[in-house]
C-alpha cells in the first residue's frame, strides 16, 4: 500500500480527492493519505476530517471549473486512515511517513519542495504548471533523473476524452497531415474582465506565477496541441495587460482582495508545427461582455478535413461523432480502466502505476518540462518582439523574460 502525502490544502484539493475516491471505490488502487501539509500545521487540518479543523476557504468559479468542486475530506476518501498534519514539507519527509507526494502549492514554491521530495527518494506529482520558468522546471527533471524517482505533472489534458479522440484521429492519419490548429478565447464568465483569477492573487504576480494566462492556460494549450499535432517548434506572439488592477469583491459589495498584476492577461500566439502545420492559440481574462471560444474546443484542419472538439467533418462528408468510429471504440478500456473518465483520477492512476515500476507516466516531467517551454516561449516572443525556436528556451538559450524569476529565486540569472 502506497502512502501518499498532499502538500497544499489548495483550492484544487477537493477535484483531487474526488479522483482519488473512485480508484479505491473502482479497486484500482491501493493507497492511503498519510500526511497533509499545510502553510501550519492547523491550516493542514482543513481537510483531514469533515467538521474538524478550520473550515476550508469556499469553492471558486464557474460550475465545471475544477475550483469549484465541492469539499472533500480525506475521511471522506477512506474512513480508515487519518493523515498525520504538518506546517511544513520538510517536517513531513524528516517523518517519514510518506512514498509519494501531491504537490498542490502556489507555483513558485514547486521546485524547492518537489526537490525537497526527490532528495529524500519520494516520488512527486506536482501541479501545472511544472514550475515558474523553465530552468526551475528542469532542475526538477534533474533532480528525479539523479534520484530514481517518478516525476509527473497533474496537467490532466493527455487523459482527458476529447484530447484522446483527437490524437488518435490525427496519429491514425483519419484526419490527414496537420495543415492548421486553432485554440483559445476571450474572457471566463468569472473573472472578466478584472477580478483575481481564483481569488488568488499570486497569479497576477511574475515571481510567483511566471505569467499570466500564457502560463496558467497556456500550459494545458500546449498540451492539448502537442498531444495531437506533434512538437512545437517556433512561437511569435503578442501579451497585453488590459486591467491594471484586479479585485475580489466582498460580500457586501467592498473590496477583499486587490492586486496590481504585473503579469500579461492577455496573449494571442501564432506558432508553427515541426511537421510544418501552423496553428493560432490565444487566451484572455480581460474581455468586457461574454466569453469567447473556439467553436467546438480545438479546431485542427487536416489534409482530409475538420475536427471541431469531437465532431469529425470529412471533406465534403457528413459530420460525424469521433468516438462512434470503431478505432476509437476499440481503445476505451486502455483508456478509461474501470469506466472512469475523471481525469484527476486517471492521471493519479498513471503516477500510482509509474511509482510501483509501471510503464513511465504518459505526463511526466519532461512532457511538463516541454509544455512550460512552449508557454514560456510566448513570453520570450513577445518580450523579445521577435520569433523563437521552443528549443531554444528549453536549452535556456533564450531566457531574457525569466531571468528576473530565476534571479529571484536563486536559479542564476541576470549576468
Ligand atoms: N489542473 C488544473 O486544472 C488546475 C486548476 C487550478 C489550479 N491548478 C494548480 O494547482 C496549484 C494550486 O492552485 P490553487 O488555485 O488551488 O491555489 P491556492 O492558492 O488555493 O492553494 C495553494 C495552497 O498552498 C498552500 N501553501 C502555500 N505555501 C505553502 C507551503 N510553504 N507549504 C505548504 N502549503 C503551502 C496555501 O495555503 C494554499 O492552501 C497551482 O499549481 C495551480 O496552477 C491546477
Amino acid at each position: 500500500m502506497l502512502r501518499i502525502g498532499i502538500v497544499g490544502t489548495a483550492r484544487i484539493l477537493p477535484s483531487h480527492l474526488r479522483g482519488m475516491r473512485a480508484l479505491l471505490q473502482a479497486g484500482l488502487a491501493d493507497f492511503r493519505i498519510t500526511a497533509l501539509v499545510g502553510r501550519t500545521t492547523a491550516g493542514a487540518m482543513a481537510f483531514r476530517r469533515r467538521g474538524e479543523g478550520p473550515a476550508p476557504r469556499p469553492p471558486v468559479g464557474a460550475p465545471g471549473d475544477p475550483l469549484a468542486a465541492e469539499h472533500l475530506y480525506v475521511s471522506d476518501v477512506h474512513p480508515d486512515t487519518l493523515p498525520e498534519c504538518f506546517g511544513d514539507v520538510r517536517a513531513m519527509l524528516d517523518a517519514g511517513c510518506v512514498d509519494a507526494v501531491l504537490l498542490l502549492t502556489p507555483v513558485h514554491l514547486h521546485h524547492t519542495q518537489a526537490i525537497a521530495c526527490l532528495e529524500a527518494g519520494v516520488h512527486v506529482l506536482c501541479e501545472k504548471p511544472l514550475a515558474v520558468s523553465v530552468r526551475a522546471g528542469r532542475a526538477m527533471v534533474e533532480a528525479a533523473l539523479r534520484h530514481g524517482r517518478v516525476l509527473g505533472v497533474a496537467e490532466g489534458v493527455a487523459y482527458d476524452a476529447t484530447v484522446r479522440l483527437q490524437a488518435w484521429a490525427v496519429r491514425g492519419g483519419v484526419v490527414g497531415p496537420v495543415e492548421m490548429v486553432l485554440m483559445g478565447g476571450v474572457g471566463t464568465g468569472a473573472w472578466s474582465p478584472d477580478r483575481i483569477v481564483a481569488e488568488t492573487p499570486w497569479r497576477h504576480r511574475k515571481l510567483e506565477a511566471g505569467g499570466g494566462p500564457s502560463i496558467d492556460i497556456g500550459v494545458h494549450q500546449f498540451d492539448h496541441i502537442r498531444a495531437v499535432a506533434g512538437e512545437v517548434a517556433e512561437v511569435t506572439a503578442m501579451t497585453a495587460r488590459f486591467a491594471p488592477e484586479r479585485v475580489t469583491p466582498g460580500p457586501d459589495g467592498s473590496v477583499s482582495q486587490r492586486v496590481h498584476p504585473d503579469v500579461e492577461d492577455t496573449f494571442h500566439a501564432v506558432f508553427r508545427l515541426a511537421t510544418g502545420g501552423l496553428g493560432h492559440v490565444s487566451f484572455s481574462w480581460a474581455g468586457h461582455g461574454d466569453p469567447t471560444f473556439w467553436p467546438g474546443g480545438p479546431v485542427v484542419y487536416g489534409g482530409r478535413g475538420v475536427l471541431k472538439g469531437r465532431r469529425w467533418q470529412p471533406e465534403g462528408g457528413a459530420e460525424v461523432d469521433l468516438a462512434s468510429l470503431a478505432g476509437a471504440e476499440a481503445q476505451q478500456d486502455a483508456w478509461f480502466p474501470g469506466g472512469i473518465r475523471d481525469t484527476k483520477a486517471l492521471q493519479f492512476l498513471d503516477f500510482l502505476r509509474a511509482v510501483s515500476g509501471g510503464p513511465t507516466m504518459e505526463a511526466d516531467g519532461d512532457q511538463g518540462l516541454a509544455d512550460l517551454a512552449c508557454a514560456m516561449a510566448v513570453l520570450e516572443s513577445a518580450a523579445a518582439r521577435q520569433v523563437v525556436r521552443v528549443a531554444d528556451v528549453l536549452s535556456g538559450a533564450v531566457d531574457a523574460y525569466q531571468r528576473p524569476i530565476d534571479t529571484a529565486h536563486g536559479l542564476g540569472g541576470l549576468t
